[in-house]
C-alpha cells in the first residue's frame, strides 16, 4: 500500500478528517464575518436561514446553471425573485454592473421584453464580453465599477427611459459596491431599486476573499443613508430569511 492508495481504509478516512476540519474553519469564518458587518438595518442578521451545507449545494448548482444554454450566474431564487419585481417594479432600463458572459443581461432583456414595451439593459464590465447573439436592447459598455461616472455620463443617464433597476453584480469587494451605491443615490427616484448581489460569500465562509464581502459595503452605505432605503423584506425573505444569493442587497429607494 503507497501513501496515496485511494482505495484504501486509511486514505479515505484522512479525506473526512480533513474535509471536516475544512468545513468548521468556515463554520468559524461565516460567523466572525458576519459579526465583522458592522451596521444592521433595523436588526437584520445577516445569515440565511440555510445551513453552510444546503449553501453550498445551492451555490454548486448555481455555477452551473443555464440559460438558453448559456452560462449566468444566478440562483434559482434570484430567477424567481427578479421576475417578480420586475413585473412588480416595472423597470424600463436596468443598468447592471458585472457583465461576465453577458448571459445575465439577455435574461433581463428578455424579461423586460416579456411586458410588451420597449426596454433596454445596459451592461459594464471592465472586461465586456463579446457573446454570440446581437441584440439592439442590450448595450454592453467598458468601464469600472468604481469610476461609473465615467462610462454613464448625466446625458446618458438623462435619456434613459424610467423605472430604473440598478444591479451590481461586479468584483463583490465593498469599496466596489459602495462607490456603485454612492453613484447611483443621486440618480435613483422613490420606487426604483439597486441590488447588490452575493453578500452571500459572508454566510459561504468566503468574505475574505472578496476584502470583506458586499455586506461590508451595503451596511456602510445603509449607515450613511438610512432614511432613503428600505431592505425590501418580501424579496430577500420569500424563501425565508435571507434564503438568496444576495442577503439584504434589495434596497428600494423610500
Ligand atoms: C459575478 S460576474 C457577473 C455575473 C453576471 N452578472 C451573471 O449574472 O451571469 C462579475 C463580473 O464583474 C466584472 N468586474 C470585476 N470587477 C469589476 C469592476 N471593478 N468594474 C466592472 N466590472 C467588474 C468581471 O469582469 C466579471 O465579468
Amino acid at each position: 500500500m503507497t501513501e496515496f492508495d485511494k482505495t484504501s481504509a486509511a486514505y479515505w478516512h484522512a479525506k473526512r478528517v480533513e474535509y471536516a476540519y475544512k468545513f468548521a474553519v468556515r463554520q468559524l469564518r461565516r460567523r466572525i464575518a458576519a459579526a465583522r458587518i458592522p451596521f444592521r438595518p433595523g436588526g437584520r442578521r445577516w445569515r440565511s436561514a440555510l445551513s453552510l451545507r444546503a449553501l453550498d449545494r445551492l451555490q454548486a448548482g448555481t455555477l452551473q446553471y443555464r440559460y438558453r444554454g448559456l452560462p449566468m450566474l444566478k440562483s434559482p431564487f434570484e430567477v424567481a425573485l427578479y421576475q417578480e419585481l420586475l413585473w412588480e417594479a416595472a423597470p424600463r432600463t436596468v443598468i447592471e454592473i458585472g457583465s461576465y458572459l453577458g448571459t445575465s443581461a439577455l435574461w433581463f432583456a428578455d424579461m423586460l421584453a416579456l411586458r410588451g414595451e420597449a426596454g433596454l439593459v445596459v451592461s459594464i464590465d471592465v472586461n465586456p464580453p463579446e457573446p454570440s447573439f446581437t441584440r439592439a436592447d442590450i448595450r454592453f459598455l467598458r468601464g469600472d465599477a468604481r469610476r461609473l461616472g465615467d462610462v454613464l455620463p448625466p446625458a446618458l443617464i438623462a435619456n434613459l427611459r424610467r423605472p430604473l433597476l440598478v444591479v451590481e453584480d461586479a468584483s463583490h469587494r465593498p469599496d466596489s459596491t459602495l462607490a456603485v451605491l454612492r453613484f447611483f443615490d443621486p440618480i435613483l427616484q422613490p420606487g426604483e431599486y439597486i441590488i447588490v448581489e452575493d453578500a452571500l460569500v459572508t454566510d459561504l465562509g468566503a468574505a475574505h476573499r472578496f476584502a470583506g464581502g458586499p455586506g461590508l459595503g451595503i451596511s456602510q452605505f445603509l449607515a450613511e443613508r438610512a432614511t432613503r432605503y428600505e431592505i425590501d423584506t418580501r424579496y430577500c425573505d420569500r424563501f425565508g430569511h435571507n434564503v438568496t444569493g444576495n442577503p439584504n442587497g434589495y434596497l428600494r429607494r423610500v
